[in-house]
């Protein structure tokens, strides 16, 4: 079975995110979508928050599995026997972190690859820092996140 991880943040998911994970949930047998524990980046939502939004938004994908990870992605990827990361790319900016982060993954593992997908041009601007930041100053984000989470996200962003 060809295994995939798809790993990141999600403080919180996006429409950008689930375009990324829905197709690359269509190049493996199973997407594993993994979520990122203690990120330095201090997350707005709980490990549990993110990963409780993200199975709402994808119930239904039928090939994908969400879970948290702490620790070295490309371990998290050896213990469930991924063969693949896929990853997003939006802009240049993105680039160089993750060029960095393939080229020490890939001498931490050979055997592992990272392949990345062009984000679609309709959410090169979207990040979860720029939704965040919208929501928390009031303003609508009904078209930067998946409709079925709009509710939770915006409660929980304007406490
Ligand atoms: O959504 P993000 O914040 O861009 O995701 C980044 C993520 C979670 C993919 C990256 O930070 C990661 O893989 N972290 C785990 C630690 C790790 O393996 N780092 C690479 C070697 S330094």
């Amino acid at each position: 079975m060809k295994i995939a991880i798809c790993p990141g943040s999600f403080d919180p998911v996006t429409n950008g995110h689930i375009d990324i994970i829905e197709r690359a949930s269509k190049m493996a047998d199973k997407l594993i979508v993994a979520v990122l524990e203690n990120s330095s980046k201090q997350p707005s939502f709980s490990t549990n928050e993110r990963v409780e939004l993200l199975k709402k938004s994808t119930t239904y994908l039928k090939n994908i599995e969400i879970v948290s990870f702490s620790g070295l992605l490309i371990d998290f990827a050896k213990k469930n026997n991924a063969r693949l990361i896929v990853k997003g790319l939006r802009a240049v900016s993105d680039f160089e972190y993750e060029f960095q982060m393939s080229l020490i993954n890939k001498e931490l593992s050979p055997d592992i690859e990272t392949v990345f997908l062009t984000s679609a041009a309709k959410y090169m601007f979207l990040s979860s820092s720029v939704i965040k930041e919208v929501a928390k100053n009031k303003g609508d984000i009904s078209a930067f996140v998946p409709k079925k989470i709009l509710k939770d996200v915006v409660e929980r962003l304007s406490k």
